[in-house]
């Protein structure tokens, strides 16, 4: 089981811990939770009360404010219980020195949704042989359609600024008949789309296009200034 990019996220149902319902618990359908034009990110750990997942989690809670101006929700999943995902967000808080926790934790304690999305990590299980989710993270379009998946191992923490970055380069290239380059940032020169001819994005990027000369004679590589604001 998994997911493809383009494929509409599972409207799941799912306990959630919320620090803002009664008791820290509420029950969630997936779409209904992500609500109308909105991007969103559901990101998965291992489990709760472990070291690199305690610090990822306080890297959303810092961030969640600049997601929100992405107009972009965030929600983590961990396997364990609400009631477990309840005293960790205060660990969470207190270790990243936040007054807020600031999004929810999807409970998965039957691993129905690491099974669907594909995110059992091999490598990892608890004392009893339960399976354990890998670091996966989901960046989901307004039209509930998957844009973008990663997979990390229990292993490696993810970077979260990259993250920001790449739900740049998705809102950007969801409107603009533009791609982003390697290590891109917002400001940096794009590139025009390959199904683009010349004549048509010379039209449609008033700013100008530059082609660069290649050993091949092919004109391929076509930059345009950053047409985030045109
Ligand atoms: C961690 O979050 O630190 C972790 C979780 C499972 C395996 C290895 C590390």
């Amino acid at each position: 089981m998994g997911i493809n990019l383009g494929d509409v996220f599972p409207n799941f149902e799912a306990e959630i811990f919320d620090e803002t319902a009664a008791n820290g618990l509420k029950k969630i359908k997936f779409h209904e939770w992500i609500g109308k034009d909105s991007w969103s990110i559901l990101f998965s750990h291992p489990r709760d009360f472990t070291p690199v997942c305690t610090t990822e989690l306080g890297m959303v809670s810092q961030l969640v404010d600049d997601f929100a101006k992405m107009k972009t929700k965030v929600i983590a999943l961990s396997c364990d219980s609400v009631e477990e995902h309840k005293g960790w967000s205060k660990d969470v808080m207190d270790y990243s020195k936040q007054k807020a926790f600031g999004f929810p934790i999807i409970s998965d304690p039957k691993r129905e949704l690491a099974k669907q999305l594909g995110m059992i990590d091999p490598d990892e299980q608890t004392e009893t042989g339960m399976p354990l989710t890998c670091r996966a993270v989901f960046i989901i379009g307004p039209d509930y359609k998957l844009k973008l998946s990663m997979l990390y191992p229990a292993t490696t923490g993810r970077n979260f600024d990259e993250i920001k970055r790449v739900v740049t380069s998705l809102q950007l290239t969801a409107t603009k008949k533009v791609a982003t380059p390697a290590n891109w940032k917002l400001g940096d020169k794009c590139m025009v789309i390959p199904s683009l001819s010349l004549d048509e994005a010379k039209k449609l990027f008033p700013k100008g296009v530059e082609v660069c000369q290649m050993p091949s004679g092919k004109g391929y590589m076509r930059f345009t200034p950053d047409p985030s604001d045109s």
